[in-house]
């Protein structure tokens, strides 16, 4: 049975008694009531019967013998009969029962008056002068002498023996018959109720376990609230972490689109720059072609061959940024020797750096550099970082390599004498298509994507990448790798 559940049938359970033992009280009223009533309409005309038979009371003298008489007489037809005579104040004038009885002395008249009128409502009570705590049916009759009141005839139906049973409903058979068809009724309806909840909740619980599934399944995240609360309060939780992580990945994909549109934005102004200048070359060759020297037209071919390289380039960045952005890339993680790939990156360079007149050093450690990470793209990496170095650093400048180790990590650092990044521009470097104002480089091999492909190979290892640079004096770029154990 699950909590919910449990939580409707034990409130349902609350009901039921509730209804119970109002019921009961209802019933155990409605009894008393129809017993007074049913006696009251049996015994009504008693008082009347006595007065009838004898004159009880002339000039305000009773007649104290006829009254024990008529009395006794009563008792025989009713024997729980108690007959009292009143003058017209209510004061009681005479019974006929044992003297030292303990009594009332004056009845109230207005329930008597009532009685008296002809269709007053049943059942009528009033007070018992033996027992002046409780209330009885009771029946009166006026007294009259030549026309002239002098008093009532006043009989408490079912006296002291009818209060003693009324105490005790075990002796009421039609009550106890009551009292027990309500519980049965009441347990039937429980067990019927208890039915309809579970089958009603039966669908709840099945949505609960598949939301909680499927929570499971975009959020990677177990379901940590097994046991608080009811079904409910476990959809909603369920929900509540779902619409956080949709509102999240919202985000997320509201401002990837934002970054697509001004990558195509600027990519698009990016190949225009070099596919204009290709088409202006050739078309002048063309239509020119007998005017210019060979000197003229070489240097028209080279011009549009250098932007050829770079649209090659910048083409070729774009490609690979946009494969490490799709979710397909997953690193290859695998050990491998950093200092030798520093080594072999640095001779891919080693002509570049000779040719612009840099000293391209490199400073690394013996022994065993085995880092763990994607070889493949941390030769990306390091290519990136070195051809910057050597791109912005003026003759005669100097650029290291060097690998250096603490703890159980390597540090790979990428120095050199160049021009330097502002402050301005430092935050700005790894953005995509990002180059520095004054780059006077508007080289074949600048797309301003190189720093943002490092960033985002960076991001695949899950670790960063340092910079720190004066202007005019020189930058350092620098990324930690754990060592392979
Ligand atoms: N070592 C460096 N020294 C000075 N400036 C640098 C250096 N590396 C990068 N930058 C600046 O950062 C910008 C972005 O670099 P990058 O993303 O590699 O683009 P690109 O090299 O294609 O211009 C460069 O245009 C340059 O201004
Ligand atoms: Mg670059």
């Amino acid at each position: 049975m699950n909590s919910l559940t449990k939580k409707l049938s034990l409130l349902l359970m609350a009901l039921f008694v509730l209804i119970g033992i109002v019921l009961a009280f209802i019933t155990r009223y409605a009894s008393v009531q129809y017993n007074l009533e049913m006696t009251q309409r049996l015994n009504g005309s008693i008082a009347m019967y006595v007065a009838a038979e004898e004159q009880l009371i002339q000039n305000g003298q009773h007649n104290e013998a006829a009254i024990k008489r008529l009395a006794e007489r009563a008792m025989v037809i009713n024997p729980t009969v108690e007959v009292y005579l009143l003058d017209t104040a209510g004061r009681i004038l005479s019974h006929n029962l044992p003297q030292d009885t303990q009594l009332q002395t004056h009845i109230p008249l207005a329930q008597i008056n009532t009685f008296l009128t002809a269709d007053s409502h049943r059942p009528l009570v009033n007070l018992d002068p033996r027992s002046p705590q409780t209330k009885k049916a009771f029946s009166a009759a006026k007294v009259n002498f030549n026309d002239q009141h002098e008093g009532y005839v006043y009989a408490i139906l079912g006296g002291q023996t009818y209060e003693a049973l009324a105490k005790d409903i075990s002796k009421n058979f039609v009550l106890k018959v009551a009292l027990a068809s309500i519980v049965a009724v009441l347990l039937l309806g429980y067990l019927i109720g208890i039915l309809v909840v579970n089958q009603l909740t039966k669908p709840l619980t099945q949505l609960t376990k598949k939301v909680r599934g499927f929570q499971q399944q975009i959020t990677g995240e177990e379901a940590t609230h097994k046991t608080t609360g009811d079904e409910i309060k476990a959809l909603e939780s369920a929900f509540q972490q779902m619409q956080r992580k949709i509102k999240r990945q919202m985000k997320q994909i509201q401002s990837a689109d934002q970054n697509r549109r001004d990558l195509i934005t600027n990519v698009s102004h990016d190949l225009r720059t070099p596919l204009a200048s290709i088409q202006g070359y050739m078309d002048t060759l063309l239509i020119k072609k007998e005017q210019l020297d060979d000197q003229q037209r070489d240097y028209y071919l080279n011009t549009a061959s250098r932007h050829c390289v770079r649209l090659n380039h910048l083409v070729n960045d774009l490609f690979e940024l946009s494969k490490l952005d799709s979710l397909a890339v997953k690193p290859s993680i695998e050990a491998f020797s950093m200092s030798e790939l520093m080594q072999d990156v640095s001779m891919e360079f080693k002509m570049m750096a000779q040719q612009r007149n840099v000293d391209l050093q490199v400073d690394l450690l013996d022994g065993n550099t085995d880092v763990k990470a994607d070889i493949g793209l941390m030769q990306r990496v390091l290519e990136n970082l070195i051809s910057n170095a050597i791109k912005h650093t003026p003759k005669d400048g100097k650029v290291l390599l060097k690998l250096a180790q603490r703890d159980d990590q390597f540090n790979v650092i990428i120095r050199d004498t160049g021009r330097g990044i502002s402050e301005k521009e430092l935050p700005h470097i790894f953005d995509r298509l990002y180059r520095a104002e004054n780059s006077s480089n508007y080289n074949q091999s600048s797309s301003g994507l190189g720093l943002a492909i490092v960033k985002k190979i960076m991001d695949l290892h899950k670790t960063q990448i340092d910079v720190i640079s004066t202007l005019d004096k020189g930058t350092q770029f620098s990324f930690r790798l754990p060592v392979a154990a």
